[in-house]
């Protein structure tokens, strides 16, 4: 019997990981949630059904390469085992005519300590993602004496967990962004939502982005279930689609960490951070103009890294100013080419979640002030 689940933050060295796979993925209809997820200028607007065939293939190339390159960095790579996302799904609340993928198990896994935990997306599409990862989590459940296997209280996705007529093809991107300054998201606050890929670790403290993905009753959720832990609230005003945190707001190493500057963490969301002495670094711009075809993410991938310890990140081969903030910044980067992977769920972040990282859950924010952020 060993220890195999441990991870507390981003940037301990990573010792175990899942990377995801692209089998079978689908765009998946337009749904009450999803409609916001798709810019209105996507060509994936109104468009839905299973993802042409030599994508996928391209795809899970890029993503075997990426298992290939953690495990000659003495990573152990764990992969989940794809469903056929094409069926329908039912509930006694709501039936959707398919499922997506398993392509990004950062938005569904959150390992905290020796938990991993199953998310409470509020895509339907999503639903029964976790599936995919349930063979792993046996597993580690059976050879892990201390792993806590968790699924958070499943949301129902009725239509009351959604705002309907959010979605409106002619709001101007002024207006966009004045509905995120305002928190004005697509889900309601009936029951507590929310993707794992919104929650950024930091040992003690757990900052969740507020946005399209999570809401406020989440973070209400996890305060009560993670007492010992501090848990704020972050939202992004610059982000029009803000969805999950990690191409907006990237820990490299304690005491640092990359801002989108589209997307900067507003001043008086500051505090905790400059009371500690926290280094925040605007991220490089992006390398591309536009994200790849059918990619729901934006360019700002380019920042979507992995970090395997405090020195040493992977990093978007093509994102060579990204590349190069970050060895200017004292990192070893591993450049790995990974963009065709982007629009089957992101980048090199969102495309693992982390198994077991050396370390324990250490304070990075003792000096405590008046945080607005706390929840
Ligand atoms: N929603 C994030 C972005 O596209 C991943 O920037």
């Amino acid at each position: 019997m060993s220890k195999i689940v441990n991870s507390w933050n981003d940037w301990d060295p990573l010792k175990r990981v899942i990377v995801g796979r692209a089998d079978n993925s689908m765009i998946p209809p337009e749904e009450p949630a999803t409609s916001e997820k798709v810019p209105v200028d996507s060509a994936m607007r109104g468009m839905w059904g299973p993802r042409p065939t030599e994508t996928v293939e391209v795809a899970n190339e890029k993503l075997d390469n990426l298992a290939k390159v953690l495990e000659d960095h003495g990573v152990v790579v764990d992969r989940p085992t794809p469903l056929q996302w094409n069926q329908h799904i039912q509930t006694p609340d709501f039936r959707n005519d398919s499922m997506m993928t398993c392509m990004p198990p950062r938005d569904i896994l959150l390992t905290i300590g020796n938990e991993i935990m199953a998310s409470a997306n509020s895509f339907r599409c999503r639903y029964f993602e976790y599936l995919a990862y349930w063979p792993l989590m046996d597993q580690y459940f059976e050879e892990d004496p201390e792993f806590k296997w968790t699924q958070a209280p499943r949301p129902r996705l009725t239509d009351k967990s959604y705002k309907h007529n959010y979605y409106d093809e002619k709001i101007t991107l002024e207006e966009r962004l004045e509905r995120t300054a305002n928190k004005d998201f697509v889900t309601t606050e009936v029951e507590p939502m929310w993707d794992a890929a919104d929650v950024m670790r930091m040992g003690k403290d757990l900052f969740i982005q507020h946005g399209l993905t999570t809401n406020r009753k989440a973070m209400e959720w996890f305060k009560r279930y993670y007492p010992d832990l501090r848990v704020h609230a972050v939202n992004f005003p610059g982000d029009p689609y803000p969805i999950h945190i990690d191409a907006t707001f990237v820990p490299l190493h304690e005491g640092l960490i990359i801002n989108n500057p589209h997307r900067p963490l507003p001043a008086e969301q500051r505090a905790i951070f400059e009371a500690n002495d926290w280094q925040i670094v605007e991220a490089a711009k992006p390398a591309h103009d536009e994200p790849p075809a059918l990619c729901y993410s934006s360019v700002w991938l380019s920042m979507n890294c992995l970090v395997l310890d405090p020195k040493t990140v992977i990093c978007e081969a093509s994102e060579v100013y990204q590349c190069e903030q970050m060895d200017k910044l004292g990192m070893n980067v591993i450049p790995v080419d990974f963009r065709d992977a982007y629009p089957f769920g992101g980048g090199l972040h969102c495309s693992t979640a982390d198994v077991y990282r050396e370390g324990t859950c250490q304070d990075y924010f003792p000096k405590q002030v008046k945080d607005p952020t706390l929840v």
